[in-house]
């Protein structure tokens, strides 16, 4: 086979035959093919698209294109969740250790802040010793011990969506469907998945802000990964507002230690871990039906053994033994703290999230290039509401910064992405549906 005819054909808007996207995949991983083939496959693929077909074996391919791992012998499902990011969007520290403490396995593989939204790995490396990058034997044996893991990726899964995607960035093919589709999949079904749950968002905090595109990636992510192998759902939901009360590294990483110390917490973030998590349970056939999957995961929190587990995972990782007890001791603090007060009092209207996301890259604590490091202790925090009343003595948020002058630039930016009324909105409903294929 010859790349140049393959990529002439798709140029053509034939179908690629699964034999084809097997070589241009495996090209891709061995460095048989050039930049520039990557290049030109992306931009065909942009404009020709490809039909489910393809867009299954484009997938798998490049799943197969490095280590897929296995766990044989244990007496549990293999699950995850997938999140396509948002601010305050802490749920996995919640749901890898929930799930372990009812019956299933998570080696949970999570990614960098990219845009403007967070990142599960770098929020991780605030905790001081987590070890977010274990070899394969560590990583397999706390899985089996413990029942979960959570690290960043390693560069021996799906190598050929790392050159794939560092293509796209610079040749304008980041948006198109089935390769955003084969990209996100491929590193979570290398993980060798019984089953996966997704977390497709919308909003003014969303990589997709508008409601339609989202579903159709939503529909398009749980009709590939469940006809390669892995069952799959997916939730659409709002990200017009933070999900939880922080949004930067350090401060994430305190927020959810205090959920976890909290016997019946509340909010936005708790509710969407649970019900993500009651997807995992149902999918992995650890439960018949919603309301025994719900019950089976408050018993388990109520006992305190959510925490114990997400403790358990950190210590076993190269973090603190006592960091659930003594979290100041261990999470950086950033040196100024200032409260931002509305211009005008009244209700919070509507949010532009994305500007809370940007303000945390700007305070330090996201990155502007791939080199950039990271402040883990600078970001929001106490973030409020749609239809929260704020005022002179009811702020809009907290500003967590190295310099005053670093909040003060920050906070004019900010108090702009409020928009405030005398009556407010309602807030949106957490959940918009539930993609089930
Ligand atoms: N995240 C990924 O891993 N790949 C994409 O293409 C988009 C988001």
């Amino acid at each position: 086979m010859l790349a140049r005819e393959l990529l002439l054909a798709k140029r053509h808007g034939q179908t690629l035959e699964r034999v084809a996207i097997d070589f241009l995949v495996e090209g891709m991983a061995d460095g048989r093919l050039g930049d520039e083939q990557l290049g030109a496959f992306a931009m065909a693929v942009a404009i020709q698209g490809m039909d489910r077909t393809e867009t299954v074996a484009l997938t798998e391919a490049m799943r197969d294109s490095g280590r897929v791992m296995q766990w044989p012998g244990l007496d549990g499902p293999v699950l995850d969740k997938h999140s396509t990011g948002g601010i305050g969007d802490s749920t996995s520290f919640l749901i890898g250790p929930w799930l372990a403490c009812c019956g299933a396995y998570v080696p949970m593989i999570t990614g960098r802040g990219l845009g403007h939204t967070g990142g599960t790995c770098d929020k991780l490396e605030s905790i001081p010793g987590y070890d977010t990058a274990p070899d394969p034997d560590r990583l397999d044996r706390i899985v089996r011990e413990l029942g979960v893991a959570i690290i960043g990726q390693t560069s021996d899964l799906a190598p050929a969506d790392r050159r794939l995607y560092a293509v796209r960035d610079v040749t304008g093919t980041v948006d198109c469907l089935p390769l955003i589709v084969a990209s996100i999949l491929s590193k979570k079904l290398a993980e060798g998945l019984d089953g996966l749950v997704l977390d497709v968002k919308f909003g003014s905090g969303a990589v997709m802000t508008d409601f339609e595109p989202a579903r159709e990636l939503a529909i398009a992510l749980a009709r590939t990964a469940s006809a390669a192998g892995t069952p799959t759902r997916a939730l659409l939901t709002d990200m017009n507002q933070g999900l939880g009360r922080t949004a930067g590294n350090a401060l994430e990483i305190r927020e959810i230690i205090e959920l976890l110390n909290t016997p019946s917490p509340t909010g936005r973030l708790f509710e969407l871990s649970r019900e993500l998590s009651a997807e995992l349970l149902l999918i992995g056939g650890l439960d018949a039906d919603p309301a025994e999957a719900r019950d089976r995961l408050d018993r388990a929190w109520a006992s305190g053994a959510v925490a114990e587990r997400f403790a358990r995972m950190v210590h076993a990782l190269g973090g603190p033994s006592d960091l659930m007890e003594r979290p100041d001791q261990h999470l950086a603090r950033a040196p100024v703290e200032v409260d931002l007060y509305p211009s005008e009092s009244g209700r919070i209207e509507s949010i532009d999230v994305r500007a809370l996301g940007l303000a945390v890259i700007e305070l330090g604590g996201g990155r502007r290039q791939a080199s950039d490091a990271i402040d883990p202790a600078v970001g929001l925090s106490g973030l409020a509401r749609i239809g929260d009343e704020v005022d002179a003595q009811r702020p809009l948020l907290r500003i967590h910064a190295r310099k005053e002058s670093e909040a003060e630039r920050v906070g004019e930016a900010l108090r702009r992405a409020y928009r405030i009324s005398a009556a407010g909105a309602e807030a949106p409903a957490l959940i918009a549906e539930r993609i089930e294929v």
